[in-house]
């Protein structure tokens, strides 16, 4: 009988899900995105509400996530339940984080926390937020709260989640709070953020000198739609390198690209303060070079006939399924580091309700994991966004991330076929032939070219 070829991880390889406080936990009313939903700005009128619950039942999930073969999960902390208002903190919170780490702890599945995303304290954002350097003392002195209440649970730290897209949909586009659309602005933020990531990480080397501690980044691709136009391959360029290059050159160097470093001041100390890259990737984007487009760097965005995509919002268009996409970034990102760092996938995902699309997209983008990590890349572990359905920021309830579906009324879950291939994969530590027959027979010749 012809052995079944299969694609082995290397041991020790971390497999996940990732998720966020404000997504999950519900209940949560202090912070500058409750503010924000109130206010209306979820197009869909959709709210937060009770999120999956995760404040009351995190454990019934975390163990769906055992019996998937886990052996990692991100999640976040919440800022403003911890310091509900300037400098007073709340130790029965501390006392439920508590509690979830030490069930994953138990269930043999590293915790593995983000300490920013995407939410802040209402008093945090009312004194402006990270537009303000002065604000940044705030950031690391919950943080070193949180690690003094939790270092023992946990020793792998995301100290911020995105700055760039955190960055650009809220001083940008102006679809998360505060809603502004002022460039300069928006790299002041940027700016700030990477300076609050050296700062917290500093700080945690002091408490928990064996802790692994970085932050993450979205890596979005852009490509020109006529590969032959150097007007379009160089928006593309334009586009790729200030979304996605100029913020790991800046957290590697401290310092940012031209034209940018004319606008925003460097960042201290920057040089070495990461112990891993974090690495999001979702999608691309084709450009095509548009004179009377200022506003978007002269670059219209374009669907390519033919490839195949995730569920739009009504806010936000989650783009292309571009499994090679995976592989290219995680090779920027390592050729750009010099390799001097580890790699972990802290995000990879895909918004499908019907689940049509995500087996095999989870197929294609793990070969690109492997073909990596067979490349000499040192990519260590691959957290899939999301293990359950969760709040989906301006989408609200609209787009379906999980693994497992969530009715958000009933709390219902239904595990998709996904939970099933992902589970496979994981208990395995490989992709095998009957896995990809079984889950996506049209992913085969892909996934073992
Ligand atoms: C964010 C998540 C979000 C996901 C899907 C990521 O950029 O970190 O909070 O749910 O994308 O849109």
């Amino acid at each position: 009988m012809a052995r079944q070829r299969m694609l082995l991880f290397p041991e020790g390889f971390l497999w996940g899900t990732a998720s966020s406080s404000y997504q999950c936990e519900g209940g949560n009313t202090n912070n500058q995105w409750y503010r924000w939903e109130q206010q209306g700005h979820i197009r869909s009128g959709d709210r937060c509400a009770e999120a999956v619950n995760w404040w009351k039942r995190a454990e019934s999930d975390f163990a769906l996530a055992e019996q998937m073969g886990n052996n990692a999960l991100r999640l976040s902390l919440e800022w403003s339940r911890i310091e509900p208002t300037e400098g007073c903190w709340d130790n029965e919170v501390f006392d439920r984080y508590r509690t979830m780490l030490t069930d994953l702890r138990n269930r043999h599945i590293k915790p593995i926390v983000t300490l920013h995303h995407f939410t802040e304290p209402l008093w945090f954002a009312d004194l402006g937020g990270f537009a303000h350097e002065d604000n940044l003392r705030f950031f690391v002195r919950y943080v070193t709260h949180a690690i003094q209440g939790l270092k023992d649970l946990c020793d792998f730290w995301i100290t911020i989640n995105e700055p760039n897209v955190y960055a650009v949909q809220a001083y940008v586009l102006g679809l998360y709070p505060p809603g502004e659309h002022n460039l300069v602005r928006a790299l002041h933020v940027l700016r700030n953020l990477m300076q609050a990531h050296v700062e917290a990480f500093y700080a945690i080397c002091d408490l928990q000198p064996e802790a692994q501690i970085g932050y993450c980044l979205d890596y979005r691709l852009f490509d020109p739609t006529n590969a032959l136009s150097p007007l379009d391959r160089s928006g593309a360029r334009l586009h790729e390198t200030f979304f996605s290059w100029a913020t790991l050159q800046a957290g590697e160097t401290g310092r940012f690209t031209f034209p940018l470093n004319m606008l925003i001041a460097p960042i201290a100390h920057a040089a070495g303060a990461r112990d891993y890259h974090g690495v999001n990737y979702y999608t691309r984007e084709m450009v095509h070079f548009d004179p009377t487009m200022p506003s978007e760097m002269f670059g219209r965005r374009f669907k390519l006939a033919g490839s195949v995509y995730n569920d739009p919002g009504l806010d936000n268009d989650y783009g292309e399924i571009y499994p090679p996409g995976l592989y290219r970034v995680l090779k920027s990102v390592y050729q750009r580091t010099r390799g001097n760092k580890p790699l972990y996938i802290t995000e990879n995902g895909f918004s499908d309700a019907f689940d049509d699309r995500r087996p095999r997209a989870i197929l294609e983008h793990l070969a690109m994991v492997h073909r990596a990590i067979g490349d000499g890349i040192p990519v260590q572990g691959y957290l899939h966004w999301s293990l359950v359905d969760n709040f989906e920021w301006t989408d609200g309830w609209g787009v379906r991330f999980g693994l497992i579906e969530v009715d958000p009324l009933t709390q219902e879950r239904i595990a998709r076929r996904s939970a099933g291939l992902f589970g496979a994969i994981c208990r395995a530590n490989a992709i095998t032939e009957a896995i990809v027959e079984c889950y996506a027979p049209g992913a085969m010749d892909v996934v073992f070219s």
